[in-house]
């Protein structure tokens, strides 16, 4: 059985439905790693097909093969009974394949209409922007994704942009559509909307291939799940079948249990002091509205809420990025109200940001000096005005080792390296000096079962070695698992701060804004 929080399952497809799409023993190999070995699975028509396996097992290159973005070094594509040959996206377009990416490519200045017209076949300079229009509005009623056509792209959240990106998929005709870790960037009601544009994509008839690393969500979205381990299908099951624990271990390998160290009671002195704090969001209204909260030494103190209730700006101007309009920030017993990023950080205050890729690694810049990133001034990283490059490739070597970091060698760009290893190379920098206070946003997104359990463990660690432990995260579970109070936002406010044991009801009555 799967948690009260999963989404109710949807219709099963039926077992003698047609094999739309089947992958034939594809390999792919990039220097130093293979990331595809002879893998081969079959989806079938009006069926959700679940991918699952570590980070770095090979699911987003499989996905860009049959996108066609990368070619196969071996190996087959045959869609409806036909092999094919997949030599760009517009190839795959043509075969009726659609992708949502892992990390999204919209146009932000342009608007949602236009977005979708560019890409559009037949389509040039001059948008037919009114009839793509219509259009959208005409699809988004049938399969239930609302977005507004007129707005520019850099107003959506997060979740309205991947509407857009499926959207243009189903625009463009796609019948097989793929969606690479939809749900890593949605909160878990956004995923049940989510859920209920699949089943209409199903009913019509159309695959989906959905890769997520949330058991829960495989047992309530697919109808089969293909498990994937170092490159290679292990199997592919059908979900009536399968459970948790057996989806753990055919992932890693062997049997997981996940069941965190006990608390420990008893905390330290104020680390981080939140006084009346104001902040204007990027349309310059007030987003946090006067949240004040004192967060310990020895102590995780984790912000729930629904996405958009201010936790995004909280964090931002508690860790320097955003200014702080009004009220007082005291942190390690320095007023940093005013500080910059860069000062904070060089004060042992760690901060695991939200968008990873914006704002966690310098993307061409390699896995080491993404390592070294805050203290490539510092000894022992720099000799006068060079950088020692000797001393910084070993600690990220070490790094590498210690948080199990898949990378061929420490020269290589962060951009090629999966994107749970991008999140993990961001905690490993972060957390590996051990700082007095950790401001950590979703730190486990994107993070499959067993690193997960692995970076919960380590937050738990830092804070009995006397760190104080800001915890932002929509995911209760996550929540509920480590913070020893729990403070939910609401409207910009800081609504309550409720003990560790609080029931998940009533958190969540709270994050809908109702007092209990
Ligand atoms: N363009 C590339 N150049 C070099 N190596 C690459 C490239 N793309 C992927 N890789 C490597 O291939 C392996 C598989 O990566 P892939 O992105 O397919 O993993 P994944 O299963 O999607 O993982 P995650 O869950 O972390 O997203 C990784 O070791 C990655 O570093
Ligand atoms: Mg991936």
């Amino acid at each position: 059985m799967h948690s009260a929080s999963a989404p109710s399952a949807l219709p099963s497809v039926p077992s003698g439905a047609s094999v739309r799409l089947a992958v034939k023993e594809i390999s792919k190999t990039f220097p130093g790693v293979v990331a595809n070995d002879r893998v081969t699975l079959d989806v079938r028509r009006g069926e959700v097909h679940a991918l699952l396996g570590e980070n770095g097992a090979g699911k987003t290159t499989l996905m860009n093969i049959l996108y066609g973005i990368y070619q196969p070094d071996a190996g087959e594509i045959v869609i409806d009974g036909r092999e094919v040959r997949v030599r760009s996206p517009r190839d795959a377009i043509a075969h009726g394949v659609g992708m949502v990416p892992q990390h999204f490519l919209l146009v932000r200045r342009h608007t949602v209409a236009e977005n979708v017209a560019l890409g559009l076949s037949g389509t040039r300079f001059l948008l037919p922007v009114r009839g793509v229009e219509m259009q959208i509005n005409a699809f988004a009623d049938r399969y239930g994704l609302r977005v507004d056509p007129h707005a520019a792209v850099w107003h959506l959240s997060i979740s309205e942009q991947q509407r857009v990106e499926i959207l243009k998929a189903l625009l463009r005709g796609a019948e097989i559509l793929i969606l690479d870790e939809p749900t890593s960037v949605l909160t878990p009601q956004e995923a049940t909307q989510l859920f209920g544009v699949l089943r209409r994509m199903k009913e019509e008839g159309k695959s989906v291939i959905f890769i997520t690393h949330k058991l829960d969500e495989v047992l309530a979205a697919a109808d089969r799940v293909t498990v994937m381990r170092k490159g290679r299908v292990i199997d592919t099951v059908p979900v009536g079948m399968a459970s948790k624990p057996q989806l753990a271990r055919m992932m890693v390998g062997h049997d997981v249990d996940f069941q965190l160290p006990a608390r420990r009671p008893g905390t330290g002195a104020p680390a981080l002091v939140v006084e009346d704090l104001w902040v204007q969001g990027d349309r310059g209204l007030p987003v946090v509205r006067g949240v004040s909260f004192v967060l310990h030494r020895q102590e995780i103190l984790g912000i729930a809420g629904v996405a958009g209730n201010g936790q995004r700006e909280l964090v931002e101007a508690l860790t320097g990025l955003r200014r702080v309009e009004r009220g007082r920030v005291t942190a390690l017993d320095r007023d940093v109200s005013r500080w910059s990023p860069r000062t904070m950080s060089k004060m042992g205050v760690a901060h695991i940001p939200e968008e990873r890729i914006r704002m966690g690694i310098v993307p061409p810049m390699s896995v080491t000096e993404n390592a070294i990133l805050r203290r490539y001034e510092e000894p022992p990283f720099s000799r006068g005005p060079l950088m020692d490059y000797v001393s910084a490739t070993r600690f990220a070597q070490q790094l590498i080792v210690e948080y199990s970091i898949q990378t061929p060698s420490p020269r290589t760009p962060a951009r090629l390296l999966s994107g749970g290893n991008i999140q993990k190379l961001i905690l490993a920098r972060e957390l590996s000096h051990r700082p007095d206070l950790i401001i950590a946003a979703h730190p486990t997104y994107g993070l499959d079962v067993s690193t997960t359990d692995r970076i919960h463990r380590l937050l738990l660690q830092r804070r009995d070695d006397c760190a104080a432990v800001l915890l932002v995260s929509e995911d209760l579970d996550e929540i509920r698992a480590l913070a020893d109070r729990i403070g939910v936002m609401y409207g910009g406010e800081l609504v309550a701060v409720v003990p560790a044991g609080t029931d998940r009801e009533t958190v969540g009555l709270l994050m809908a804004g109702q007092r209990v």
